[in-house]
């Protein structure tokens, strides 16, 4: 028997979904025990949120600082295989999973374990992953597979309809133009392809020699023109984080007026400094390209965009 830990937390449910299609092929064997931990923030963080609420947590989210979350029960299982379902919060692990990942209980299950980390975002993960991947590593888990299924839609139609998803609720199509909110409902049910390949890998044992089981599956694609927006934006999102962390805790009134400072400075940079960035970027890329090629490789790792396997294991 193999004892499978998932872990995961999800404000709309979507990722939830994303993990039961992935599941779905291990909760069906009989050789395999899942265990499921649902991460709950004693302090719920809202649903549709506030444009303050939502702005408010981004210093904590950035540099790491964990919410507090309702103790996970103590259970004396040893697992052969952890996933580690999260969401990205301003290019960081959202709160609560960053909570789980600093708790004594993730310390003590994911020491010399397995670990497959399952993304689900607007299309900006890989600031995040690397974070998680250093969380992992300190506590000497081992990253075998990372999965990412982002929202449907190019990046400009997802910078009008995940805010607005985000902050209304509303995951309808816009204007005939813009389409739903969200992952596509056919990526959430192909999901389960990785399903079938990590019932496969367990039954294989690749776990023990922390084996990618997920390779040759699409599980992510590193988007090249995002690389240096992210690494850019976290910078921005250090030095202003730092400073409202320091005029007091999340939630207090005096955070407000320098939150709305860097909101009208973002705006400001994504109307002027973002356009103007994207064109020397574009041209930097086209002169690096072996560079930028070799950096899409890396933040690939461990799984890959090879999509080798994928008649081997998606669902007809
Ligand atoms: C506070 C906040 C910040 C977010 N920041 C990012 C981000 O930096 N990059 C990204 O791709 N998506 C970002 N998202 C979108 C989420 O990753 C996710 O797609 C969305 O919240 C739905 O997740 P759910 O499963 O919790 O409902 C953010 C969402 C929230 C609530």
């Amino acid at each position: 028997m193999k004892k499978v830990l998932i872990v995961s937390y999800s404000q709309s449910g979507q990722l939830n979904e994303v993990i039961a299609s992935l599941s779905s092929p291990l909760a069906a064997d009989k050789h395999i025990q899942i265990i499921h931990h649902i991460i709950t923030p004693k302090k719920a963080y809202p649903f549709p949120w506030s444009f303050m609420t939502f702005m408010d947590c981004f210093p904590e989210s950035v540099y790491l600082d964990p919410c507090e979350i309702e103790a996970i029960d103590e259970d004396d299982n040893e697992y052969d295989l952890i996933i580690l379902a999260y969401q990205v919060w301003f290019l960081s692990p959202s709160l609560p999973i960053t909570a789980f990942l600093k708790s004594a209980y993730a310390k003590e299950k994911l020491k010399n374990k397995p670990v497959i980390t399952v993304i689900g975002c607007r299309n900006m993960w890989v600031m995040a992953q690397e974070k998680v991947k250093v969380l992992l590593n300190d506590m000497g888990a081992k990253l075998i597979d990372n999965i990412v299924l982002i929202d449907q839609g190019n990046s400009f139609a997802t910078f009008v309809t995940t805010p607005r998803w985000l902050l209304t609720g509303n995951k309808e199509s816009l204007w005939g133009i813009f389409p739903k909110a969200g992952i596509h409902p056919d990526e959430i049910k192909n999901a389960s392809r990785f399903g079938h390949a990590i019932k496969a890998g367990l039954q294989n044992n690749d776990e023990k020699n922390f084996n990618s089981m997920c390779h040759g599956l699409k599980a992510v694609n590193v988007n090249q023109k995002f690389i240096k927006s992210e690494q850019i934006g976290t910078k921005s999102f250090m030095i202003w984080g730092k400073l409202i962390r320091n005029l007091g805790p999340q939630g207090s009134a005096k955070r407000k007026p320098v939150l709305v400072l860097y909101t009208v400075f973002l705006i400001f940079m994504i109307v002027t400094v973002v356009p103007i960035n994207m064109v020397i970027q574009y041209i930097i890329r086209q002169i690096n390209k072996e560079k930028v090629l070799q950096e899409k490789e890396l933040y690939e790792l461990p799984s890959g965009s090879k999509d080798t396997r994928m008649k081997d294991f998606l669902e007809k």
